[in-house]
């Protein structure tokens, strides 16, 4: 059985595991500094250590690539928990061309040197629904721009088939819209000149985005080189990826259950920072994939991990399906609130009683719905170098 090994329960001294042999939804929350990327390194750990799935890490803040290197800061109590410091195989996918989107070849060859492999992610524009172009252009399906880029990207899936288009084809399409007023054919070929030096869109030909992930190794997402703006660049890639794995993972499943092919790997997807992508109360480019894959994954074998420090700021329906928590010390009312809301008939208390008794960085309450259990743990320490402490 696949289990992931998260650390000791304060009271019981016992090892703590989540078993992992099934899809699960987790969330990670705390505020600022309590430790959340770090938990969320552990389980990354233990997911490549012991289970076979593959791994993709969502990186906002570009802090995961460390694990390419062994935890030499913390290696006293490393050993004091029996194990010692270890370099992970990390893959950092980059959306774009790795040099210029960290600004300089001597970086990129310095985290080589480290031991991360570079992987350059295209989006292929036909990728790319119409809804989430015009989430991405600020306009909606129901506005002339929004009905026009529609109908160029029917017209380009008829002419060139589902794979064959590029930018610069939707843009000829709606240049030649006869329907169409000219102001919404300029502020449209022009918004899409301008997705075009975004820089993450390919623009010769199609490549599988599955192709990029690593089943070997951690495959870290960086989203720290894109803008977070008003465009959602980081949502729709989010986004376009999630859609194409949920799809192969659901085509593999079929396959599995007729008996057409042996079982395939399963998929974890970790987010951090993740009210990012899913936020409460408005609507954000990933988003409505991110719910889907929580609601639907699981059958073909899709997992989630979420960290926020803010869980009252995730959608609700996300939070709602976690089966797992791991709660870090929480000091905002909102936030206890919200975790609370997810309290079962199985706790003695409320998730909040358990929350007031973290003393320290690395205690976690950890309530696991699947074993109806709730208890305050240590977490481990991590065996690859953690990133991302304060300069
Ligand atoms: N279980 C732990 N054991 C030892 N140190 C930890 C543990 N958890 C967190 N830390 C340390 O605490 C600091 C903050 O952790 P981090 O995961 O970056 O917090 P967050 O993501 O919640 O802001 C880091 O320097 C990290 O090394
Ligand atoms: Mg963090």
């Amino acid at each position: 059985m696949s289990r992931i090994f998260l650390g000791r329960g304060l009271e019981s001294e016992a090892n703590i595991y989540l078993d992992a042999s099934k899809s699960r939804a987790v969330l990670i929350c705390g505020k600022r500094g309590s430790g959340k990327s770090y938990t969320m390194g552990v389980s990354i750990e233990e997911l490549h250590r012991s289970a076979d799935v593959t791994i993709l890490v969502v990186d906002p803040m570009g802090i995961f690539h460390t694990m390419s290197l062994p935890n030499s800061e913390q290696e006293s109590i490393v050993w004091d928990w029996g194990d010692s410091p270890r370099a992970l195989p990390v893959k950092v996918i980059v959306p774009g061309d790795p040099v210029e989107r960290y600004g300089g070849s001597d970086i990129v060859q310095e985290m080589e040197r480290r031991g991360v492999e570079f992987r350059a992610l295209a989006v292929n524009p036909s990728d790319v629904s119409p809804e989430s172009w015009c989430d991405s252009f600020g306009t909606s399906i129901n506005e002339p721009m929004g009905i026009a880029l529609m109908k160029a990207i029917r017209r380009c899936r008829q002419k060139y088939g589902k794979e064959g288009y590029f930018i610069s084809e939707i843009a000829s399409e709606v240049l030649v819209d006869p329907r169409a007023n000219d102001r919404t054919i300029d502020a449209l070929v022009n918004r899409l000149e301008m997705a075009n030096q975004w820089g993450i869109f390919a623009s010769d030909r199609y490549r599988e985005l599955s192709e990029v992930l690593d089943p070997n190794s951690v495959n870290v997402l960086d989203l720290s080189v894109i803008d977070s703006g008003r465009y959602g660049r980081r949502g729709l890639i989010l986004s376009v990826l999630c859609r194409d794995l949920f799809r192969k993972r659901s085509v593999a499943r079929r396959r599995e259950e007729l008996g057409l092919a042996p079982s395939k790997r399963k998929f974890w997807l970790l987010i951090d920072e993740a009210h990012q992508f899913a936020p409460v109360g408005r609507s954000a480019l990933g988003k409505e994939d991110l719910i889907r894959w929580v609601k639907e994954g699981r059958q073909p074998g899709l997992s989630l991990v979420v960290a926020s420090q803010q869980p009252s700021a995730i959608d609700g329906e996300i939070l709602s399906q976690c089966d797992a928590i791991l709660s870090h010390a929480l000091t905002t009312s909102d936030d206890k609130t919200a975790l609370n809301r997810l309290t079962k008939d199985y706790m003695k208390n409320e998730i909040k009683a358990y929350i007031n008794q973290l003393a320290r960085t690395g205690q976690a309450v950890f309530v696991d719905d699947d074993a109806e259990n709730i208890e305050v743990i240590q977490i481990r320490p991590r065996t690859s170098k953690p990133g991302g402490s304060e300069a």
